[in-house]
């Protein structure tokens, strides 16, 4: 069977409600945004909305506002996570944070591998594949983020690129715990430039990275692993992009920021 009649099974098992592809996600991740004042008035206008039940709504905030999180969310159907994490129980690692000390404050998503850890603070597949495990162990749900930049989308050479960051990524996680994982597609040309990918590149992106998966973790697997897609999503185009095949949330940056767009980004997805 080639490439071709596997996504046309796909597309038509997901039409017919067949692929249980799991829930939905919608994460905010705020980077180094936010003073404390404006994450209480985010929480104070977020807590009371009646969001989707069947969605996953988790906020990504920096390490410093956890406890507002963990204060204000105990009865909230909102999660919360971290956006980095070291992969050791504790030690001499100045300026780092360990699992551990995320689940203190009721963690329960970590970040890994988002493209400005790997560019700007040079991270490796090899260390990325280390706090995967980490977070699997934990019990923390770890959002692996892929993604090619501007010169390989534009050479049509992102597909071997994005096994290999999937496939080194994972390589420490096996068997049934692979089905813990979160894929995130942020092609970083899209990432804060406001030019989001187009639903159809999304749709074949997110089919190919579906294909793989099935074809190198087997069907149990593979189709179950949520498949997000992250950059430049906002309130006019979260919709579009959300009835593209093989979508199963959204990373947000910039449009999670304000609770109004956050919520109107949720509401549409209802
Ligand atoms: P933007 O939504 O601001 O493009 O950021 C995407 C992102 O990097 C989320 O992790």
């Amino acid at each position: 069977m080639d490439v071709k009649e596997i996504r046309e099974i796909i597309r038509k098992e997901l039409v017919e409600g067949i692929l249980q592809t799991q829930d939905f996600y919608v994460v905010g991740n705020w980077k180094m945004y936010k003073n404390k004042h404006e994450v209480i008035s985010f929480l104070d206008k977020v807590i009371s909305h009646d969001f989707k039940e069947k969605n996953h709504i988790v906020i990504i905030p920096p390490f410093s506002y956890l406890y507002l999180f963990e204060e204000r969310l105990r009865y909230s159907k909102i999660e919360y996570g971290v956006q980095n994490l070291y992969p050791k129980d504790e030690g001499a690692y100045t300026g780092e944070i360990s699992y551990r000390q995320a689940l203190d404050f009721g963690a329960r998503y970590a970040i890994v591998g988002h493209s400005e850890r790997r560019n700007i603070f040079n991270e490796d597949n090899s260390l990325l594949s280390e706090k995967v495990s980490a977070c699997i162990k934990n019990n923390i749900k770890p959002i692996f983020c892929i993604g090619e930049d501007l010169n390989k989308r534009q050479n049509n050479d992102y597909h071997d690129f994005l096994i290999s960051q999937i496939r080194e990524g994972l390589s420490l996680v096996s068997g049934k715990d692979l089905q813990r994982v979160i894929i995130a597609y942020e092609p970083i040309w899209a990432i804060g430039t406001g030019v989001n990918a187009t639903p159809a590149q999304v749709e074949e992106t997110h089919m190919f990275i579906r294909n793989f998966l099935i074809q190198e973790y087997g069907d149990e697997t593979g189709k179950v692993i949520p498949i997000l897609y992250g950059g430049s999503v906002k309130p006019a185009n979260v919709l579009e992009l959300a009835l593209a095949d093989g979508v199963s949330g959204f990373l947000i940056g910039g449009a999670s920021l304000d609770a109004d767009s956050f919520i109107e980004i949720n509401n549409k997805l209802n």
